[in-house]
């Protein structure tokens, strides 16, 4: 059934929102069930669409997997299958991070090259070149990922580029090898280091969690655990964001605020007034938002998932802004729509300058992926009369109860369920 979201603009967004676990944490740490035999317990997960289907893939290598609203319990089988087909790895990126623990535990997996998000290429060549680093054999054979080793020994990886999924395949393969790994240029992510506290806890030997340097003393096994995902701060951030462009008032718990410090600097300097408090913050917007310039890059920079609110907040505020995209080149995609909005904003390679305009102007618009599609709800928020916003099983991929959240802080916002088609 085909589903919309109808955005009644001019909303101030008053209240407070809770905030749960991180979707780009909870999917690894499920994956990295796989590396010990028995039952591992997630609690604070999202209640988002991702979570089931990776449960169907971890049931297609034989897990059993219940999800009980936040509580997801993984057991792992001593006979775990190595092959990951493509019926359940279609449909979401991080479907990939089985990768590395298969290899790890079984020393083979044939991997279905997974799906997920239109932003752009999303090559698997540095998760490649670290295994084989490690000592597998790895290909892309018939659409799916090929590995195989005699035996996994550490290694010194250098990778081109912090990539998360890279960082994420190589550690959890690395925690079974035999020896150490040093993986330098790895990613810095506050997801990185969830996953890195959950091996510790089943028992790997891991040091520089958050640095860019990460150490892996192998182990001979890992023993399951239980582990409460950290807050998700692109859906903190989202709601940062959304506080500024609606000239708002919104506080934030259940997510780290040292994990948004670059993003709520920006707002400041948008004229937000920001405070923090141990799990979340306040966004205060009084006025018109100043433009404010954004770069994206791995973190600590200002995050690839968060530039579609940068540009709405940038197409509503005083003045012109500059984004820069430089980590998923197709992202830009998101601008079309928000010319449907009314926004004056133009394209030059990774760069978009914009121009900031009083009020958008409502229109059918249509979410490329998860962030696009959260972006167009706040763009018409800020947007004259009534915005459609189409294809949100994008948005229901990682923010949970969003409407129902949008509701709460003051807006005016239903989802619309088309009849079937005759
Ligand atoms: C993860 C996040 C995604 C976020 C991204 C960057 C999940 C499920 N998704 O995606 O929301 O936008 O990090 O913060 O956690 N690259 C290569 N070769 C590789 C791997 C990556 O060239 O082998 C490139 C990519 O094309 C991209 C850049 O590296 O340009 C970053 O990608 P990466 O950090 O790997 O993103 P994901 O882990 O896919």
């Amino acid at each position: 059934m085909s589903e919309h979201f109808r955005v009644h603009g001019g909303a101030r967004l008053v209240g407070e929102v809770d905030v749960v676990g991180a979707k780009n944490s909870v999917l690894k740490l499920m994956a990295a069930a796989l590396l010990a035999e028995g039952t591992t317990r997630l609690t604070n997960c999202p209640e988002i669409l991702d979570v089931p289907l990776m449960a169907d893939v971890l049931r297609g290598l034989g897990c059993t997997v219940d999800i009980d609203r936040d509580v997801v319990t993984i057991t792992t089988p001593t006979e775990l299958s190595h092959r990951a087909d493509f019926a359940s790895m279609g449909k979401l990126r991080a479907s990939v991070c089985v990768l590395g623990p298969l290899v790890g535990r079984l020393r083979k997996a044939v991997v279905a090259l997974p799906g997920g998000d239109a932003i752009g290429s999303r090559p698997l060549d540095m998760h490649q070149n670290g295994l084989r680093l490690l000592g597998a054999h790895s290909e892309i054979e018939h659409g799916c990922v090929v590995a195989e080793a005699e035996g996994l020994h550490g290694a010194q990886i250098w990778l081109d580029f912090p990539s998360v999924g890279a960082t994420e395949n190589i550690l959890m393969a690395a925690v079974l090898a035999d020896g150490t790994t040093v993986i330098d240029n790895a990613a810095r992510e506050p997801e990185i280091v969830d996953v890195c506290t959950m091996l510790q806890q089943m028992g790997a030997k891991i040091e520089g969690a958050g640095t860019s340097t990460l150490t892996v003393h192998g182990v001979d096994s890992l023993r399951p655990t239980e582990h409460r995902v950290i807050g998700d701060r692109i859906v903190g951030a989202t709601w940062a964001m959304a506080a500024a462009m609606t000239r708002g008032d919104v506080r934030v718990h259940g997510v780290d605020p040292h994990h948004l410090d670059l993003v709520l600097e920006k707002l400041r300097t948008a004229g937000a007034e920001v405070s923090l408090f141990q799990d979340g913050f306040r966004v205060v917007m009084a006025g018109r938002p100043h433009s404010v310039d954004f770069v994206t890059l791995p973190y600590p920079g200002f995050a690839t998932d968060l530039q579609p609110f940068a540009v709405a907040l940038a197409a509503v505020s005083d003045g012109v802004s500059m984004i820069t995209e430089n980590v998923f080149e197709a992202r830009f995609r998101f601008i079309e729509e928000m010319v449907r909005l009314g926004a004056d904003a133009r394209t030059d390679g990774h760069h978009a300058v914009i121009r900031g305009v009083d009020r958008l102007s409502s229109a059918p618009v249509w979410a490329s992926d998860i962030r696009a599609g959260a972006g167009l709800v706040l763009a018409g928020l800020c947007a004259d009369g009534v915005t459609e916003v189409w294809d949100v099983f994008h948005i229901d991929r990682g923010y949970p109860c969003f409407v129902e959240n949008l509701r709460k802080l003051g807006a005016d916002v239903e989802r619309v369920s088309a009849p079937p088609e005759r």
